[in-house]
């Protein structure tokens, strides 16, 4: 039997496969060593947490991994192939879709018109190509309300929506648009509780479609209450990958603060930490 025969769609095994891996991946800005040698992995259907402090590299990870940086060395493989990408370009139409916590919209403009920026459905009528209103209006107001979210309707300006909503349009955008995986880099670190709620209920959502999702987080709660693995950076370098059930929100927290540093700083608060 060949490779294509065995995980043919819908084998319980496709599930084991990666959509997307990342082997022994360094990245270095001149002398600055931003990573060290990273392996990651995202299976469909799967939330894995990229977890760490500052400067640990996450960001530039992800930038390998959606094609924003070329790595100095290491390797790629997208549904099992070698995958060389030349920009972001390449890595979005492969399905690799990045939501920033920054995001790109325009506040005044509609969540439909935002929905469709730089994917305007056109129509054309006596030989002369519109932007197909009606049609983007229909979709974005049916994906909205799969998302959980009721647009009073589709002309509401996407400044009046909450920092969790406009997170959740985001999202909502690039699976309508095609992701395989869907890489979000720290969707919920500047939200309100509730905000923050609705966000992993999205992650939860997209990741029951079959999508890859790729969270990054320094919050060890909210990667633990959507997390199926945990990969946890420090220093350019992986100090482990567990899975959900296989690790405790302290273990993980200590982790990511390094561990001894946290033992220090518990040591000179008196174990207050
Ligand atoms: N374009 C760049 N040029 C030089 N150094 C960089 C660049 N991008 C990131 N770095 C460095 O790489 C390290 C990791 O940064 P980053 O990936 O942004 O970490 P994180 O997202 O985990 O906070 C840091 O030391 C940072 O200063
Ligand atoms: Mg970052």
């Amino acid at each position: 039997m060949t490779e294509e025969t065995t995980f043919h769609h819908g084998d319980p095994k496709d599930q084991d496969r990666p959509i997307i891996e990342m082997k022994n991946i360094e990245k270095h800005f001149g002398r600055v060593i931003a990573l060290a040698g990273v392996s990651f992995d995202v299976k469909p259907g799967e939330c894995h947490c990229l977890l760490g402090d500052n400067g640990a590299g996450k960001s530039t990870f992800i930038k390998t991994m959606s094609g924003v940086h070329k790595p100095t060395a290491g390797e790629i493989f997208f549904e099992g192939k070698p995958m060389h990408f030349e920009d972001p370009r390449d890595a979005i139409s492969a399905g690799i879709a990045t939501v920033h916590q920054h995001l790109a919209m325009i506040p005044l403009m509609s969540v439909s018109r935002n929905f469709f920026m730089g994917n305007e459905p056109e129509r054309t009528v006596a030989g002369i190509k519109f932007f197909d209103k009606k049609h983007a209006d229909a979709v974005t107001m049916e994906e909205m309300r799969k998302m959980g979210i009721n647009l009073r309707g589709p002309d509401q300006a996407v400044g009046t929506l909450s920092g969790g909503e406009r997170q959740t349009v985001a999202i909502a955008r690039a699976v309508h648009f095609g992701a395989k995986i869907l890489i979000l880099d720290e969707p919920t670190s500047a939200l309100g509780v509730r905000q923050t709620s609705n966000v992993l209920a999205t992650i939860d959502r997209v990741r029951k479609q079959g999508i890859g999702v790729v969270f990054i987080s320094h919050n060890v709660r909210h990667a633990l209450a959507v997390g199926d693995r945990f990969t946890v950076l420090n220093r350019g370098q992986t100090l482990g990958t567990a899975k959900r059930g296989e690790i405790t929100p302290e273990e993980l927290q200590d982790l990511m603060a390094g561990g001894q540093e946290l033992a220090q700083l518990e040591g000179s608060l008196g174990g207050t930490v």
